[in-house]
């Protein structure tokens, strides 16, 4: 079968963000070509347009197509003939500039993939989810765990009843990289993300806690009801937060808990999740993330693996690319939602009907949720930890 049919050609992706000393603009242009799918032309990498044309030629874009700005790329790749402009744009900048950014190539008809959070803030993120409707673009969001095999079969398994019904979900995301005050070195990750001009109203919980509360919202499909917030900054000085805990109260009687932590010595990038049902338990790390464990009492405990074989669910298992044993991780995972979301490019270039709401990749009404999840986390914690409400009309449910 020949790449993306019925399209029959590879889909051209454009890249804001990842110029030289970045971190995650590599690993979208890594995973948007893993299959064989997509090809980078074109990208506005850098904020500084100097280091945007220097950054380039580390990703084999043209010099013509290496553009200054994002709006100059817009604008530049619009007026490009239907057979050499992009056909989507990845946005992989600091948080405030991602509304910005995602607007100007929405409106311009192309689609986007941009990473979380969404947004700066919650109203953005609905004028976002407006924009995306209104336009009928594709729109994906990088929460990258959604896209591991073991999470996607997990899913499945709640979803199937094999949980029974579920009663928590302990979502967990522990670092340690920010226990000194890296910002005051101007080391370039931490410094935006613990500013408020830039990060949002949340610094950990907006960074990391909503990786998780979207793991748990993925998988298990519950409906959020009231959340009850508390966030600390320990480390003096910082602006934001730099630990969190927060518990949810989910329509069906649910109790779940979202802990992340910056400041947590010698964890380097610890998501986990656990999930209790009625019927059984899961546990699934994204440091191990080829196993997951099963638990019922009274049996032995069940581990499931990657690749493992016919027991996995056919999205599970269509998730993976190396045989059992040999570990696939982050890019793979992250190539995962790519794939996804090209499906419904390849849908929306040759006419055909895509439902982007019930996508399997994270959606914007992810990035709402995700969002909306930031903003009562913040409100419930300056309230000492008063319940608030969870519910958004935007989000999946
Ligand atoms: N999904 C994940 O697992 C994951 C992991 C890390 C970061 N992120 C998210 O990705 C985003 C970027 O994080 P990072 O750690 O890579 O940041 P970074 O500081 O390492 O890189 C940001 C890049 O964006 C560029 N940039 C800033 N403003 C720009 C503009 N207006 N036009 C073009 N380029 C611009 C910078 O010059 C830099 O090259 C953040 O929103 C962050 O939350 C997601």
């Amino acid at each position: 079968m020949s790449v993306n049919a019925p399209l029959n050609r590879k889909l051209r992706m454009g890249l804001i963000g990842g110029g030289q000393g970045s971190f995650i603009g590599r690993v979208h242009a890594t995973a948007g070509i893993l299959d064989n799918r997509a090809e980078l032309v074109a990208g506005a990498l850098s904020s500084d347009p100097v280091k945007a044309k220097a950054s380039a030629p580390d990703y084999d874009i043209p010099a013509d197509r290496a553009y200054t700005s994002y709006q100059e790329m817009a604008e530049k790749e619009a007026k490009l003939p239907a057979d050499k402009r992009i056909d989507f744009v990845s946005v992989a900048t600091p948080n405030h500039t991602h509304f910005e950014i995602s607007k100007c190539f929405a409106e311009a008809g192309f689609n986007v993939i941009c990473d979380k959070p969404l947004t700066f803030d919650l109203k953005q993120a609905e004028e976002l989810a407006a924009i995306v409707k209104k336009t009928g673009v594709v729109f994906g969001v990088s929460h990258n765990y959604t896209g591991y095999p073991l999470v996607r079969q997990a899913r499945e398994m709640v979803r199937n009843g094999e949980l029974g019904e579920i009663n928590a979900i302990r979502a967990f995301y522990i670092q340690g990289w920010l226990r000194t005050k890296l910002e005051a070195d101007s080391q370039k990750q931490a410094a935006w993300r613990t500013d408020p001009s830039k990060s949002g109203a949340a610094g950990c919980f907006g960074d990391i806690a909503t990786h998780a509360y979207n793991l748990g919202r993925f998988i298990t499909g519950l409906i959020p009801d009231q959340i009850s917030c508390h966030l600390k900054s320990f480390v003096e000085g910082r602006a934001l937060d730099d630990y969190g805990t927060a518990v949810i109260k989910f329509t069906n009687g649910a109790l779940g808990t979202v802990t992340a932590s910056q400041i947590s010595h010698g964890r380097e990038n610890e998501a986990w999740i656990e999930i209790d049902g009625t019927k059984g338990s899961l546990e699934w790390h994204q440091e191990e993330p080829n196993k997951m464990l099963y638990r019922v009492n009274g049996k032995p405990h069940q581990i499931y693996t990657r690749a493992g074989g016919p027991y996995l669910s056919a999205l599970s298992s269509a998730s993976s690319r190396l045989p059992s044993g040999h570990p696939e991780a982050f890019f793979e995972a992250f190539a995962n939602i790519y794939s996804s979301v090209y499906d419904d490019i390849v849908k929306r270039a040759t006419g055909k009907p895509f439902d982007g709401a019930a996508s399997i990749y994270p959606n914007v009404m992810d990035g709402v949720d995700g969002m909306n999840f930031i903003t009562q986390s913040v409100a419930s914690s300056q309230q000492n930890g008063a319940w608030l409400s969870l519910k958004h009309p935007l989000c999946r449910s």
